[in-house]
């Protein structure tokens, strides 16, 4: 052919970070299907949905059936119901967010990846190990890209830049996946101070803040001025083992605007031509878990998940290893034993003990060396997980 294509994906690393892992454990599988794999790598949920969701699903499904409850496209931006269920759920943080400033869609991470469609070319700060799509949706578009390096001395939270520039896009995730580490009030009232005073746009990411315990902020909006400087996306998948089911949600406050023009009209924009909404079904679901019940039962998930990650902590107290989250994250982040890199490490486990985790390396430079295990595994597996990391490192 003698099209030309989008040069920019020509910068991007060869296979998404999660795929790389995927295909390495199914070449090894082949390889060996006589061992038992545990994987620990991807975020991806092993306990069934709530109780109240499913039902609430099958009572959608159920007026599917019938021609008088039959619904087709469902609206673009999410059903008024959700819409005001989430607006609701922020009064618990004693935030006001209006129903129109949410919209509903498949996934935070097609969110941050689409959010670029309405930014124009901006310079981007990423921190620097952080969830890959930030980057790689940034590359893919074009855009120029400086790392805000999070490691030890920073117990991995970078703060503003000292030097000032106008108009930055800034992605921050809090609880951070991969750190578990958590912005506390005084610090996000920083990034919004500086936000607010350079002009800058904020894309929170709140995906993990179900799991936060103790006194941080849940949402940036708890932090005065936000409003006028940040997005916010959140998501059902890990507060309700929603990864396969989809639903998440992103807030485009009214007040954000630049040289006149309103981000919310943008986005709405964006999402009415390229979006045709989540299906009913599922976004009954999401609502149930928003009522007190499916709230209950999903607090029952995150602390199955939240039992793992103490098991996987206590090991790597136990030998002297490094590591953070764990605590208000869903993720162990661990320094590399004996000096490994994180691929190294990676293919150590995979090899010895027939353990996926994640290499730090694939969530940035700054992540070289360290390497990532996921709480949201089987209980009785990660039990195992942990005894064969007892007898291995
Ligand atoms: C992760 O493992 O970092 C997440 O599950 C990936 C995602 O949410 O897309």
């Amino acid at each position: 052919m003698k099209i030309k294509i989008n040069e920019n994906y020509k910068s991007l690393k060869e296979s998404y970070l999660f795929s790389e892992i995927a295909k390495r454990v199914n070449a090894y599988v082949k390889e060996n299907p006589d061992k038992k794999v545990i994987r620990l790598g991807i975020g991806d949920v092993t306990l069934p949905l709530p109780k109240t969701a499913t039902d609430a699903m099958q009572k959608a499904v159920q007026e599917m059936t019938e021609k008088a409850t039959f619904r087709g496209y469902a609206p673009e931006y999410g059903y008024d119901f959700i819409r005001e269920a989430i607006s609701k759920r922020y009064k618990k943080f004693n935030v006001e967010i209006e129903s129109q400033e949410v919209f509903v869609s498949d996934g935070a991470k097609s969110d941050v990846g689409n959010i670029v469609d309405i930014l124009g070319d901006n310079k981007i700060l990423i921190p620097n190990p952080v969830y890959p799509v930030y980057l790689d949706s940034n590359i893919m578009s074009g855009r120029k890209v400086e790392f805000l390096e999070a490691n030890i001395d920073n117990q991995f939270l970078p703060m503003p830049p000292k030097t000032r520039e106008e108009g930055l896009i800034i992605y921050l995730c809090s609880p951070n996946n991969p750190t578990g580490a958590v912005y506390n009030f005084e610090q996000l009232k920083k990034w919004v101070q500086f936000a607010r005073q350079t002009g800058s746009l904020i894309i929170f990411d709140a995906a993990y803040e179900s799991f936060i315990v103790g006194e941080y902020p849940h949402s940036i909006y708890e932090i005065d001025g936000a409003k006028e400087c940040a997005i916010e996306v959140c998501s059902f998948s890990k507060m309700a083992g929603f990864t396969g089911t989809r639903c998440a949600w992103m807030v485009v406050p009214k007040a954000l605007e630049s040289s006149g023009t309103s981000l919310n009209k943008l986005w709405a924009r964006r999402q009415a031509t390229k979006f045709n909404g989540v299906p009913y079904m599922v976004q009954r679901g999401a609502e149930a878990v928003l009522t007190e019940q499916g709230e209950k039962e999903c607090n029952k998930l995150i602390a199955y998940y939240m039992q793992n990650a103490k098991v996987l902590a206590d090991l790597f107290t136990k030998k002297g290893i490094y590591f953070t989250g764990g605590i208000s994250s869903p993720y162990i982040w661990l320094k590399c034993p004996k000096g490994m890199s994180s691929w190294e490490f990676f293919d150590y486990l995979l090899q010895n003990a027939q353990i996926v985790g994640t290499p730090g390396a694939g969530f940035g430079s700054a992540g070289e060396s360290y390497f990532r295990l996921s709480s949201f595994g089987d209980k009785d597996l990660t039990v195992e997980a942990a005894a064969r990391l007892d007898n291995l490192l």
